[in-house]
């Protein structure tokens, strides 16, 4: 069986992925990692990140890889660890653009069906129930409101030492997700066979409970 989620920004996505994953025994994907790591490769290269060729080519060039370290998911681009460098605002704004282009998406889809080979994953996006993973036997598209998100961010942001304000993430997360429901290709959108989880004001286990019981129905 195969777990597809997806959502908006901050919906809280890969924390509650990562823990459905570790009850069931499943392997996790985190997707967005992947156009992160892009994103930071550009900024480290000075790619113009408007710049959709070139992006297209430098992704074209490396390899992207995505590790299992005892509970958590590495991101490698090319031996390089990048793991704790790709949760910058300015990555995360960087992925969003990065994400809008057709031939970046080709080769993303490639390597996403790859990973997804082995079976039993659970995989989170924004175009996995509608694109990469068409035929999961469960999809949730999980959301909750904005200002919650923002909340959500702000708490993890602070955690690590950054200095941001609810505001400026309420206003970033919005333009992100404004970017990824509108781009033409695999655009962020709820799968129609997909089960709507708004997580406003539920607490991390009431979400990874609920998942379980639409798994348990379905498998
Ligand atoms: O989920 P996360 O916030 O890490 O994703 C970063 C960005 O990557 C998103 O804003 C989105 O633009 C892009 N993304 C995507 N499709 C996916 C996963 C992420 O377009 N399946």
């Amino acid at each position: 069986m195969n777990i597809a989620i997806d959502g908006p920004a901050g919906a809280g996505k890969s924390t509650v992925a990562k823990m459905v994953a570790e009850q069931l025994g499943y392997l996790y994907i985190d997707t967005g990692s992947m156009y992160r790591a892009l994103a930071w490769a550009a900024q480290e290269h000075q790619i113009e990140i408007e710049d959709e060729q070139a992006v297209s080519e430098l992704l074209k060039n490396n390899v992207i890889h995505l590790k299992r370290d005892s509970a958590q998911q590495r991101v490698y681009w090319n031996d390089e660890d990048i793991t704790d460098r790709i949760r910058t605002p300015q990555v995360s704004q960087y992925a969003s653009v990065v994400a809008s282009y057709g031939a970046v998406r080709e080769q993303m889809l490639v390597l996403q069906r790859q990973l997804a080979q082995v079976g039993n994953v659970v995989m989170d996006g924004r175009d996995i129930g509608t694109h990469v993973l068409p035929d999961a036997e469960v999809k949730i598209f999980l959301t909750a409101s904005i200002r919650e998100r923002a909340e959500r961010r702000l708490k993890e942001l602070q955690q690590k030492g950054h200095q941001t304000d609810l505001a400026e993430l309420e206003a970033e997360i919005a333009q992100r997700d404004k970017r990824d429901m509108e781009r033409e290709v695999a655009p962020l959108r709820q799968a129609e066979d997909a089960v709507l989880l708004d997580t406003t004001g539920m607490t991390i286990p009431q979400v990874v409970d609920r998942i379980l019981q639409i798994c348990k129905r379905s498998g």
